[in-house]
């Protein structure tokens, strides 16, 4: 049981930018957030610009004003350092702070997260900043968490980068033969004489644009510059962690993640953070599998506590290309999903619609009409009286994952900028498929690192492992040898941690596996194998594997082509355990039977595993040490229904239910039953 910071209650609330409208509006801010129950904002996220409008001139008077006026309103506090977006006269005065894009093009003033991760005068300024708001509201009861930039994101490559980069690459490599190995720059004449002949890779180096996605010709080169330009800019949020420890003690410390986000690898960052957030802005169709994915790999960059779900809209965003309405209903239920999956608040990004720039028609507690009679603002209040009644129930409470999914970073940056063998391979999606056909069980599931120790679970699942980093073969075999349960893929066990081929394909996962993979045949859109699994005709798509067992014993094999009745699924005894290898892409059917199959032979079960109804509820449970809090949800059209494994208590109603009871769930409705362990 870790709380992820100082509050009595599931925290409700979100980003608040008072500074953008007159003062008079703020009195009634503070009447409409208390009529709603709202407890916390995020405050101060894009005030740099107000807070220095100089050199070495600060101004703190508004946010003294803004942060008594919370405080003094009962309100917490999630205290932003604001640094997201630099002033105007920054730019002006020191061009170097602004970033260069991919086409070498070198940026103007604007937007936002737009200064360079290496410049030194950004990260001075952003790191002053942060020790001032952190030497004044440090001490400030009202303030329970800081809030470091802005969603992070994006990439540089500018001349302040490129020299990091070199002294990066001395660092990791020591000489200059040891780069050239690792990126096997033999090919194409690409040696490297000496540190100083290395550029960064984009456009206008190895760098390219093929069928809509970036490549290079260099994977090693561009998985480094990604893991370069990740730590970079986890760098200055790591100066800024250490600026705002100066002055602050305890209160924990956090900054906005934005879940699957390609550009950083935030296992990595999550590591200096005392608790990790994010914001979730689903599309309209994503499915609720999708969504909950998310949330767990948020929640499992730290496996022992809950997160907080900094943002989402209240009701409707303004960047897709329609902006429908999340309908009656839909906002209180997703916002439970949060917290069925781990999140210890719900808050919004924003508190109040701007009257200008790009985000004044995004979704807010208050919009432009300022009125409490309107459908988003009833919904609002009556999810804050709910969450009034709920308490600290279940805060810092846990669930107790019995498997995992691997989802990896550099992994990813290894498959995506792979020329070949298909553009159609997706690990964000194949993870999904996999995480999906437990969620649909209600078997729970952490996504994890390859940091990250195998020890609690009985089933891993590491969908296309293609770069198997040093020493991670090592942990899958103690793991399976110990008799858990390993799944992997397609195209995986290719390559090191540098991009270059180990040989047979699996490589260093051959022995765990019990086989060996002669050839891949990439089928286009459309074109698919097939194969018999459990009596079912099921497809093979994207990529089949020709695959030669060696010790294996064979599940399926091809049902057409030059390869037919070759093996496509393969089960290998490995020590106390098994390790399966699924040799192609196939569809939901599928994965719901295959990993059925698995968690049956492990003995793991589902959540109230005795419903003869199957993908019926998202039904995830948290424990704290005397207590399971189940939470059945309905996000589907119709009606549902439930059979009770336990007795319990809707703490939403404060009915009773009994063991075996049949509860019917309409479309939107949440149950979270308190029971004794
Ligand atoms: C992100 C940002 C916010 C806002 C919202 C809009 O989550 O953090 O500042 O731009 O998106 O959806
Ligand atoms: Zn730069």
């Amino acid at each position: 049981m870790k709380r992820i910071w100082e509050h009595d209650k599931i925290a409700y609330g979100g980003d608040y930018n008072p500074e953008q409208w007159p003062e008079e509006v703020w009195q009634e801010d503070m009447r409409l957030f208390k009529k709603a129950h709202i407890d916390i904002v995020t405050l101060n996220v894009f005030s740099w610009a107000a807070l220095q409008p100089s050199e070495d001139e600060y101004n703190f008077e508004k946010l003294d004003k803004i942060i008594k006026l919370a405080g003094d309103n009962g309100l917490k506090i999630c205290l932003a350092t604001g640094t997201g977006a630099h002033p105007a006269w920054m730019a002006r005065k020191h061009p170097e702070i602004l970033r260069t894009d991919s086409q070498g093009r070198k940026h103007k003033f604007g937007g936002r997260e737009n200064s360079c991760p290496n410049s030194e005068v950004y990260r001075i300024y952003s790191v002053r900043l942060a020790e001032k708001l952190a030497e004044r509201y440090g001490d400030d009861p009202a303030v329970i968490a800081w809030h470091i930039s802005n969603e992070y994101s994006g990439e540089c490559y500018c001349e302040n980068c490129a020299a990091a980069f070199r002294r990066w690459l001395r660092k990791r490599y020591k000489n200059i033969d040891e780069v050239n190995k690792a990126w096997d720059s033999a090919f194409w004449g690409h040696t490297f004489y000496d540190f100083e002949d290395i550029v960064v890779p984009n456009e206008l180096s190895e760098h390219f644009y093929l069928f809509g996605k970036e490549r290079t010709t260099f994977q090693g080169i561009s998985i480094d510059y990604r893991r370069f330009n990740s730590e970079s800019i986890e760098e200055c949020c790591k100066l800024e962690y250490d600026a705002i420890r100066k002055y602050v003690k305890d209160t924990p410390i956090t900054t906005n993640m934005m879940g699957f986000y390609y550009p950083l690898d935030y296992h990595k960052w999550a590591e200096n953070l005392d608790f990790v957030s994010w914001d979730s802005y689903p599309g309209p169709d994503e499915p609720d599998g999708h969504i909950a994915l998310s949330h767990e790999l948020i929640r499992g960059l730290k496996r022992d506590m809950p997160f907080c779900l900094m943002e989402q809209t209240p009701s409707v965003t303004n960047w897709h290309a329609y902006n429908k309405l999340k309908r009656p209903g839909d906002m209180r239920r997703l916002s439970y999903q949060a917290v069925a999956h781990g999140s210890d608040s719900v808050m919004f990004f924003q508190m109040r619609r701007s009257t200008g720039a790009c985000e004044k028609y995004h979704g807010a507690v208050i919009d432009h009409a300022g009125r409490e009679d309107t459908r988003v603002f009833r919904e609002i209040t009556e999810l804050g009286e709910e969450l009034v009644k709920i308490g600290d129930k279940t805060l810092g409470t846990l669930q107790k994952p019995k498997v995992a999914v691997v989802f990896d970073w550099e992994n990813w940056w290894g498959i995506s900028y792979s020329a070949g063998p298909s553009i159609l391979i997706d690990y964000h999606e194949e993870a999904y498929r996999y995480y999906n056909a437990f969620y649909k069980r209600h078997i729970p599931c952490d996504i994890i690192g390859t940091e990250d120790s195998l020890d609690r679970y009985d089933i891993v699942v590491a969908p296309i492992l293609y770069m198997v980093k040093e020493g991670y073969d090592e942990k899958i075999r103690e793991f399976v040898k110990n008799g858990g349960s390993f799944v992997t893929t397609y195209f995986s066990g290719y390559v090191g941690d540098s991009d270059l081929v180990y040989g047979a394909y699996p490589g260093k996962l051959k022995d765990i596996l019990g086989i060996w993979v002669e050839e891949s045949d990439a089928l286009p859109e459309g074109e698919e194998n097939s194969f018999i699994y459990n009596g079912k005709q099921m497809p093979a798509r994207v990529l089949c594997d020709i695959i030669r067992p060696e010790g294996a014993e064979v599940l399926a094999r091809y049902d057409k082509d030059f390869y037919k009745g070759e093996a496509v699924i393969t089960k290998n005894s490995f020590g106390k355990g098994k390790a399966y290898y699924m040799g192609s892409c196939s569809d939901e059917e599928f994965y719901d039977s295959f990993i059925g199959d698995i968690a049956a032979e492990k003995g793991i079960k589902g959540i109230m595993d005795s419903q003869e109804e199957f993908d019926m509820l998202d039904i995830t449970r948290r424990y704290s040490e005397e207590k399971a809090y189940t939470f059945i949800i309905n996000h589907r059209e119709d009606g549902r229904s439930a059979v009770l494994d336990m007795d319990g208590t809707d703490i939403l109603s404060g009915k009773a239910y009994k063991k075996g009871e049949r509860i019917t769930l309409k479309h939107n409705e949440v149950y979270i039953l308190e029971s004794m362990i």
